[in-house]
């Protein structure tokens, strides 16, 4: 087909055509819902909150089960992250939930790369993400996505306000991941206090920029409770597993000397609300959210820091193939460039080595001059000293033999002496 046909066939109008009877494409929507629940969901969870603050109590309380936890010791030096993914079955869905903990969080006396780690692993699992669309055989299908889908943000019932900690966290990870703020430990802070509690935080997060997650508006069949949900944000919830019987019912809630307090009480705290928007109304919208809204960012960002654009400085469309060609030569030329400074700079290394071990060659035989000169100097200086001694030996001797010869010749004579006076007294 020439291009000019192309081009008036993909221009021509679609038309509407009625159908003589039943096809059966209307089943489309139950063939993916079929195919989605055989494939089974992912859903993963991150929640954040100082140390103790009821993470492990609310991820029971609200998957009603019992998924296992250690405590976490206020002595970590750096925050971790503690995923676990667990396999739950609801009627025929398979649920495959990854709880992420922010182990260690709000512990370290130095806060100010507390959020690190959080964003370091969130970004972690987008890279995963891309990695495996990049592949070029890839497992999409039964890829075990880890992408964080949401960030349960524990805030701690001060009844204040939020602390910086909260803010400059939840600020580096709006853009990142879907963040809902609640309120944990409800029951500790009295209603009258709760409402202007909820209503500085929201102000808060407003004057500094923090954008948390807003139940969406758009599909008309949960528009409504939505838009109503939003107004009760952050929620503020109370976890229990404990088990009380309220009336002639056994009901989850925290018992206390004064009364009960039952977590799926609306008038008793926010945890059914959450329970809905989490899990019931909004869970695909989340998954939803994180992959067209916060992974598209990321990807977009990655793959321009790597060179890639969809269209050139003209506004033309770019190809590829040409960004990968542009890229290859750039890498090889810069590659090329390395090397050369590397070559360059072996050498300069072999030749002040060199110049270095001349230097010290000649500082060596310098020092071997100066200590040879000493050397002649003493072998002089001692040679004149054992001249000096052999003359004074010499000398010494002579004197010596001078003495021995007066003391024999004085002998003699006075042995002579008494003989001649005998003869001269016998004549
Ligand atoms: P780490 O994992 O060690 O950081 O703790 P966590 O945040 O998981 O807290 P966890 O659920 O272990 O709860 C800590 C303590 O708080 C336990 O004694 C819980 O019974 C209590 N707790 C949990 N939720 C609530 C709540 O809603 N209200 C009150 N008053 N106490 C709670
Ligand atoms: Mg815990």
């Amino acid at each position: 087909m020439a291009a000019t046909d192309l081009e008036r066939f993909s221009n021509e109008e679609k038309r509407n055509l009625s159908l003589g009877g039943h096809v059966g494409f209307d089943s489309l929507p139950d063939q993916l819902v079929s195919k989605s629940v055989t494939q089974g969901f992912s859903f993963n969870i991150l929640c954040v909150g100082e140390t103790g603050i009821g993470k492990s109590t609310l991820m029971n309380t609200l998957f009603n089960t019992t998924f296992e936890t250690e405590e976490a010791s206020h002595y970590e030096s750096v925050v971790r992250l503690r995923p676990r993914t667990y396999d739950l079955q609801e009627s025929n869905v398979h649920l495959k939930l990854t709880i992420v903990d922010a182990v260690g969080f709000g512990d370290q006396i130095n806060k100010d790369e507390s959020y690190r780690p959080i964003v370091e692993y969130i970004d972690t699992q987008f890279e995963n993400y891309l990695q495996e669309e990049l592949k070029i055989r890839r497992s999409l299908f039964n890829y075990h996505d880890t992408r964080i889908h949401v960030c349960l943000y524990f805030i701690t019932p001060t009844g204040h306000s939020l602390k910086s900690l909260d803010l400059v966290t939840m600020k580096k990870l709006d853009s990142k991941v879907n963040i809902i703020p609640i309120i944990a430990k409800a029951d500790t802070i009295s209603k009258s206090e709760l409402h202007k509690f909820k209503i500085k935080i929201m102000s808060e997060l407003v004057s500094n920029g923090v954008q948390i997650y807003q139940f969406p508006t758009d599909d008309e069949a949960v528009a409504e409770i939505n838009s109503v949900m939003n107004a009760h944000l952050p929620f503020a919830v109370v976890g229990s597993t404990e088990e009380v019987k309220v009336g002639n019912k056994l009901v989850r809630a925290r018992q206390y000397p004064w009364g009960v307090v039952q977590v799926e009480n609306e008038s008793h705290c926010d945890f059914v609300k959450l329970r809905e928007m989490l899990i019931r109304v909004n869970m695909e919208d989340l998954r939803e959210q994180t992959h067209t809204r916060h992974y598209e960012l990321y990807r977009r960002c990655k793959l321009e820091e790597m060179g890639f654009k969809d269209t050139d400085p003209d506004s033309q469309p770019f190809s590829l193939q040409e960004t990968y060609e542009t890229k290859r030569k750039e890498f090889l030329g810069e590659l090329q460039r390395k090397e050369e400074e590397m070559r360059q700079m072996f050498v300069n290394k072999v030749k002040e080595t060199e110049a270095e071990l001349k230097e010290k060659e000649r500082e060596l035989h310098e020092k071997f001059e100066h200590l040879k000169r000493i050397h002649q100097e003493e072998k002089r200086k001692v040679e004149e000293k054992r001249r000096e001694l052999e003359e004074e030996m010499n000398a010494f001797n002579r004197r010596k033999v001078a003495v021995e010869t007066l003391q024999s010749q004085s002998l003699q004579a006075t042995s002579q002496q008494p003989l001649k006076k005998d003869k001269d007294k016998k004549n």
